[in-house]
């Protein structure tokens, strides 16, 4: 199978999972990418069984309006039973690395918020240890230089992504060659520096259900 062919899987794996568990009111999360953007297009089947989405990125709440899926503030609803993302990297603890695309901050609020977070990946995503996909940091524009500084006390190499503007107005530093075998300890560090809005390791909040999709079909972790 492609990896497209894949993400395809398990973007439909993710509907199947939740479509017995939606009511009228009921309000969808949804994350960004390439993956999400499958589960967005097998969702809009179900457009009418839904109250609508809250978006983790200004491109995902267009495709989502584009099949005519109301998108909601976030402020605006009670809350969130699923959450549905990709992610860059995931480990058998479900803890991941995201914001590959940049939306790691909106990703992270909606994934906080969420009951349940299901993540949707192709088997290409699974580590042992995360950290081979450069790790995104969202950092306040000012910030730049100071952040990187206190990365390299860290042990990381900070790699600007020059020209790239999150959906907040803010820069993304990309972190390579970085020791993360213990996620918790360094995703606490990073949002200690101060200037860092975000960092990409979703391990205090990990995906509740991971559906990994393989050659020998979509697993469910745990
Ligand atoms: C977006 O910022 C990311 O967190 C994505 O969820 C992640 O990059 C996965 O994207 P793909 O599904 O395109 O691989």
């Amino acid at each position: 199978m492609t990896q497209d062919e894949l993400k395809q899987a398990v973007a439909q794996a993710a509907v199947d999972y939740i479509a017995p568990h939606l009511e009228r009111s009921s309000i969808v999360g949804v994350g960004t990418g390439s993956t999400a953007n499958f589960f967005i297009d097998c969702l809009a089947k179900y457009r009418n069984d839904f109250d609508g989405a809250v978006a983790s990125s200004e491109a995902t709440a267009d495709r989502l309006k584009q099949h005519g899926i109301p998108v909601y503030d976030l402020n605006a609803v009670d809350g969130i039973e699923f959450y549905v993302d990709g992610a860059d990297e995931t480990n058998e603890h479900l803890e991941l690395i995201k914001g590959g695309g940049g939306a790691l901050t909106r990703e992270k609020i909606v994934a906080a918020v969420a009951k349940t977070f299901i993540c949707i990946a192709d088997e290409s995503k699974k580590v042992g240890i995360l950290g081979e996909f450069p790790l995104p940091v969202e950092v306040i524009p000012m910030a730049r230089s100071h952040v990187g500084r206190e990365i390299v006390k860290l042990g990381g190499d900070p790699v600007y992504r020059d020209g790239f503007v999150t959906d907040n107005g803010n820069i993304i530093i990309d972190i390579h060659n970085m020791d993360i075998s213990r996620p918790l300890v360094v995703e606490e560090k990073l949002n200690n520096i101060v200037g860092v809005v975000t960092n990409g390791l979703f391990a205090r909040r990990a995906a509740d259900l991971l559906l990994l999709g393989t050659s020998n079909g979509v697993q469910s972790i745990p």
